[in-house]
């Protein structure tokens, strides 16, 4: 292999999706502390924002650092480097965990052995589903009385409909647990919570027969002989390829808490999880293993630095190699552009970059110029796509209090639309912004960073839209369609005509009575 790709192969891109609480943040901790990125745990843990009430959120958010760990963090072990893309907690910001699903390979899925699959899973799960990506699943808390293992699994198999694979087996729960057993390696790992990593000793054992686990486990020794019988005739074996094409997910169990479990679920992770795939754009499929440069900006995030008003533009890099003061092309402004500062961001520290390669996320600094959905090349007209633009279904109308602001409140909606951290809709008659929003969250958030960023002072007054549809058709169709339906028409950030309804009832209507336009319930960045 060439050089190059073998950086690519050792890269492993993935996000972490759970319900909150189910143990995500303590799990990333662990993964780096593995990772030597670093050095102690609660270092994440203290910089995690609230997610359960606004005012908290904001309080956060005051303190800004917190935004350098929470979006991608970057780390070795063993021959590996790990891009570990971090997703709000908080359901209010699920558009801006779908977007990052699209920048990622694979998926690790934490479930909370108390309480099995929850709503916030679900959801992200069938966004994965959506591309294939492939899932590796933990259930943690092991150290907690919680639901039996094999009704776990089933639970994960009905309401999520992919094939579980356990790889690691557990003794008995809460008080009573022991440890886990390897289905593969047949080694017992026994569990201590007072030992490093929370792992005592390590047997490997010849299999179920071996007269040494009734040693070992004493009487806790039959149920887990019962179990594997019972798993040999309902679990599916773990196969690599069913798990690449995201139709099974290999299982591990464990309490992240006490580090147990997660450095087996680590190194599987490293062996089997996919490098960078190849990707799709609006003309072909691109391997991650081309030689040219191509990637494109899934996340904008802004002040990350409390000291600078910066924006930096999360970049996944698709094919190729990036290196520092590179030219490329930004596709949609039809223009060569040079990007002199990209950063890689380690657990806290953010570190320029000299060279990165396919499957890598880099920051570029960003004035303005990258929207989320950017694709860069080195020549090549290439668009990737995937990244999409739900329909609202929360909306505001914006009332600015100091008008002679309106053109900073313009700007400032325009700019918050393009880092996704809302939708505006600016109306075809008349002159009051609405703002869209899929979590109620994100109003907050405008009106803070507006008045904050832009000094802009506004209120926000009800309006009675309930869902929103992108239009497109027929040029003279489309005329006369806003001609006639112009009150309730708006342009998006974008310029995109959308159609704003009151009531479900009435988008049927009108759908119903223009049917030969077409009503996109999503909208891929342009
Ligand atoms: P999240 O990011 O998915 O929301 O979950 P997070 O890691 O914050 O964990 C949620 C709660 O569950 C935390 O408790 C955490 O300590 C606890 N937890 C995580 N892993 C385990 C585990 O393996 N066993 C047990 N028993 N608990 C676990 P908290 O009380 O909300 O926070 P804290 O006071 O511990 O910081």
């Amino acid at each position: 292999m060439l050089y190059n790709e073998q950086e690519i192969a050792k890269r492993r891109t993935f996000a972490i999706i759970s319900h909150p609480d189910a143990g995500k943040t303590t799990i990333t901790e662990k993964l780096l502390l593995f990772g030597g990125a670093i050095q102690q745990a609660g270092e994440v843990r203290a910089r995690k924002s609230s997610r359960h009430a606004t005012s908290d959120w904001m309080e956060m958010e005051k303190q800004r650092g917190i935004s350098v760990t929470s979006s991608v963090m970057k780390f070795s072990y063993r021959d590996y480097e790990v891009n570990l893309l971090d997703t709000p907690g908080h359901n209010d910001f699920s558009e801006d965990t779908y977007r990052t699903l699209t920048a990622v390979d694979s998926v690790l899925m934490v479930i909370d052995s108390v309480k099995g699959v929850e709503s916030q899973t679900k959801k992200l799960l069938e966004v994965c589903r959506l591309r294939h990506t492939p899932i590796m699943t933990f259930i943690n808390k092991l150290d907690r009385e919680g639901r039996e293992p094999l009704d776990l699994l089933d639970d994960i198999e009905s309401t999520l409909k992919i094939q579980c694979a356990p790889m690691t087996w557990p003794i008995g729960m809460g008080k009573r647990f022991r440890g886990t057993y390897h289905l593969y390696t047949k080694e017992i790992t026994f569990y201590d919570p007072e030992a490093d990593h929370g792992v005592g000793e390590v047997v490997t054992v010849k299999g179920l027969d071996d007269p040494r686990l009734d040693e070992l486990l004493g009487s806790q020794v039959d149920e887990l002989r019962n179990d594997v019988e019972l798993l040999e005739g309902a679990a599916h074996p773990f196969d690599l390829e069913e798990y690449l094409a995201g139709r099974q997910t290999p299982v591990f169990f464990g309490s992240a808490i006490n580090t147990f479990g997660v450095q087996q679920l680590l190194d599987s992770f490293v062996q089997h999880a996919p490098g960078p795939m190849p990707r799709e754009t609006l003309t072909r499929t691109v391997s991650p293993f081309e030689e040219a440069f191509t990637g494109f900006a899934f996340k904008i995030q802004a002040n990350m630095d409390p000291a600078h008003r910066d924006r930096i533009a999360f970049f996944r890099i698709c094919s190729g190699k990036f290196v520092r003061g590179m030219k490329v092309r930004h596709l949609r402004l039809g223009r060569e552009v040079q990007i002199a500062n990209a950063t890689i961001f380690m657990a806290q520290d953010r570190t320029n970059v000299d060279e990165a390669y396919a499957g890598d996320i880099i920051g570029i600094h960003n004035h303005g110029t990258i929207k989320i959905g950017d694709t860069f090349t080195q020549g090549e007209d290439l668009k990737y796509t995937g990244i999409p633009n739900f329909a609202p279904e929360h909306f505001r109308k914006v009332r600015i209090l100091n008008p002679m602001k309106s053109k900073a409140l313009e700007k400032g909606l325009v700019q918050l639309a393009e880092e996704g951290t809302t939708q505006v809709f600016r109306p075809l008659m008349g002159a009051d912004w609405i703002v869209g929003a899929v979590g109620m969250l994100q109003f907050d958030v405008v009106m803070h960073r507006l008045e904050h960023e832009y000094g802009v002072q506004s209120v926000y007054e009800p309006v009675s839209y309930v869902t929103a549809r992108w239009v497109t058709g027929d040029k003279k169709r489309l005329e006369e369609f806003q001609r006639k339906e112009a009150m309730s028409l708006y342009t998006d950030g974008e310029g995109n005509l959308a159609y704003l309804a009151g009531s479900q009832w009435r988008l049927d209507n009108t759908m119903e009575n223009w049917k030969d336009l077409v009503f996109h319930a999503t909208r891929e960045h342009s």
